[in-house]
């Protein structure tokens, strides 16, 4: 052949793996709001950077006549490319391709980049738009879901992963983007569910829209499934791109440091009167974070589950690091069952991912009630209590206001080894907070009391002069420096700092038992 015919020939392979499903799909896609795969991958890497891999894969089915419809690719596009000049591994389901629904041959392509990804060291980002299984395909298609599991299973902990939801993604299909480090989605476009309003009305009789089942602000807000909910495509590649630029390549890195133009000794003035004085008072504790922060910038994850726990990330002299914050704002700061879930897999993140770890505290304990108790408290605010006592990474902790109980423990306390615990002089430590202290200890001479409530404010009040300040726990060596608020960004920069060639190891083990 002439080399002219080899070259068309090559040019018309391109031309039809481009075209996707056709001009009629690709509308049909556009009119839902929705970018095609191939839009979303050039809008997420730097131009020009990516390199596609088996843009001419076929399926190999031959029922139910699909033999005769083929499409180069298969309904995903796969390869690496750049963000920020990083190297990434990206999958984009397609679909006006079957419905971006998962053969064999398509799962097999998001395998290869998978075993890219682990083999080099990069995070790998999944954009995800499918009807699910190929129906077609049967169990050939479970089979290629399988396989996709388990690499996102060994991959966790080696290479971040991010799912980006931009579609459907029903079935089984939802857990390998559940296995991923992060979910995205994008609001009234994106939805998740293992199974569909259909069966769910034949089942249990109960009438659900897709959208309340399970859209962007049903797993934002109530399920915990997701972590971000962006308002459309454009947003979400700034989303991913920011969310990229805090953390390492893999878990042998580091994360990239961005220094900005904020001076390390920059007082935080605002903070000097933010605590109010009258402990019942709330406060914003994300006014805290972002008064630290490299130039106030915060990227919170999950802000809309769990709202009386913040975490996120922040940048402290360029470093990228994890913040975990209890919220006064909401339910007064109490952990419960929630919030422990939220923050112990957050903790556990940047710990895989060598991200030091800051921990706010201003937590009156843990949420009392049946509630919580039959939905497992125990177990569950076990969680939070092992994966910072398991954390290896630097853990610095500061104490606003309260520390009660055993959610003083929990909050990375200097006994499950945060290398640093300052605490602000409006911090209180104690077993429990004085009126209930008082209710307890105090008991019998408040019924001899001829005033009880006036012998009550007076044995609060000395409870709290002597128990709710932060001087007994640095008398013991618990705290290791009380700290003016206005200080809290130049100590904490240094802290982190004297922490960068830290050495510490858990045990030799296969792993631990966490208290799923
Ligand atoms: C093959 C599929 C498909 C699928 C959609 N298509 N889903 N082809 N297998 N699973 C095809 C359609 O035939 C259609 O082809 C095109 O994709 C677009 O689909 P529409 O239905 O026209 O689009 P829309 O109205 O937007 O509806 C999207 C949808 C719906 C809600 C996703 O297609 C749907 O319900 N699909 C089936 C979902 C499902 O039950 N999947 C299996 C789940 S179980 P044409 O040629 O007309 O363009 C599962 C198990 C995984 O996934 C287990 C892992 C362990």
């Amino acid at each position: 052949m002439e080399r002219d015919e080899l070259l068309a020939r090559l040019a018309e392979m391109e031309e039809a793996a481009l075209a996707g499903g056709g001009e009629a799909r690709v509308r049909k896609q556009h009119e839902a709001g929705k970018w095609t795969a191939r839009e979303r991958i050039e809008g997420l890497l730097d131009a020009g950077t990516f390199m596609e891999l088996d843009a001419f894969v076929l399926h190999q089915c031959r029922d139910f006549g699909l033999e005769k419809q083929r499409y180069p690719g298969d309904g995903v596009i796969t390869g690496y490319g750049r963000i920020d000049g990083r190297l990434v591994y990206v999958f984009a389901q397609d679909f006006t391709v079957f419905g971006g629904s998962l053969s064999a041959a398509h799962a097999q392509k998001i395998c290869k980049v998978m075993d890219h990804a682990m083999r080099n060291g990069a995070p790998v980002i999944g954009l995800n738009d499918s009807g699910g299984a190929r129906i077609q395909e049967g169990v050939a298609s479970l089979g290629g879901y399988a396989d996709i599991f388990l690499r996102n299973t060994l991959a966790s902990g080696v290479v971040p992963q991010i799912s980006a939801i931009l579609g459907p993604c029903a079935g089984g299909a939802v857990y390998s983007p559940a296995i991923t480090d992060f979910v995205a989605m994008v609001d009234q476009t994106a939805y998740m569910f293992v199974t569909g309003p259909d069966v769910v009305k034949t089942v249990t009789h109960e009438e659900v829209t897709k959208e309340d089942l399970g859209g962007a602000d049903t797993h934002n807000r109530k399920s915990g499934v997701a972590h971000f909910k962006v308002a459309d495509e454009a947003a979400m590649v700034g989303l991913l791109r920011r969310l990229l630029s805090y953390l390492p390549q893999n878990n042998l890195e580091e994360a990239p440091r961005r220094l900005g133009n904020d001076p390390v000794d920059r007082s935080c003035t605002e903070l000097k009167e933010l605590v109010p004085t009258n402990p019942n008072k709330p406060y914003d504790i994300k006014d805290v974070i972002r008064s630290v922060a490299d130039e106030g910038a915060f990227l919170e994850v999950q802000p809309d589950f769990a709202a009386n726990i913040v975490i996120g990330f922040v940048r402290l002299n360029g470093y990228s690091v994890g913040v975990v914050a209890n919220q006064p704002m909401v339910l007064a700061g109490c952990l419960d069952v929630d919030s422990s879930i939220k923050a112990a897999r957050f903790v556990r993140f940047c710990d895989a991912f060598n991200i030091p770890l800051l921990t706010l505290v201003d937590v009156p304990g843990f949420l009392p009630g049946t509630a919580q108790e039959y939905g497992g408290i125990i177990r569950n605010g076990a969680k939070l209590l092992y994966a910072f006592a398991e954390a290896t990474v630097p853990k610095v902790t500061v104490i606003t206001r309260k520390a009660y109980g055993g959610a003083y423990d929990v909050m990375n306390s200097k006994h499950i080894r945060a290398d640093f615990n300052f605490a602000w002089p409006t911090a209180e430590i104690a077993v429990m907070g004085p009126d209930g202290a008082v209710n307890i200890i105090y008991r019998g001479k408040m019924a001899e009391a001829e005033d009880p409530v006036a012998t009550k404010a007076e044995l609060v009040e000395e409870y709290r002069r002597t128990f709710a300040n932060p001087y007994r726990a640095a008398e013991l060596g618990f705290v290791d420096a009380v700290i003016r608020p206005e200080d809290t960004r130049k100590v904490l920069i240094d802290a982190f700092a004297s922490l960068e060639n830290k050495r510490a190891e858990n045990p030799p083990k296969k792993h631990g038992n966490i208290p799923l």
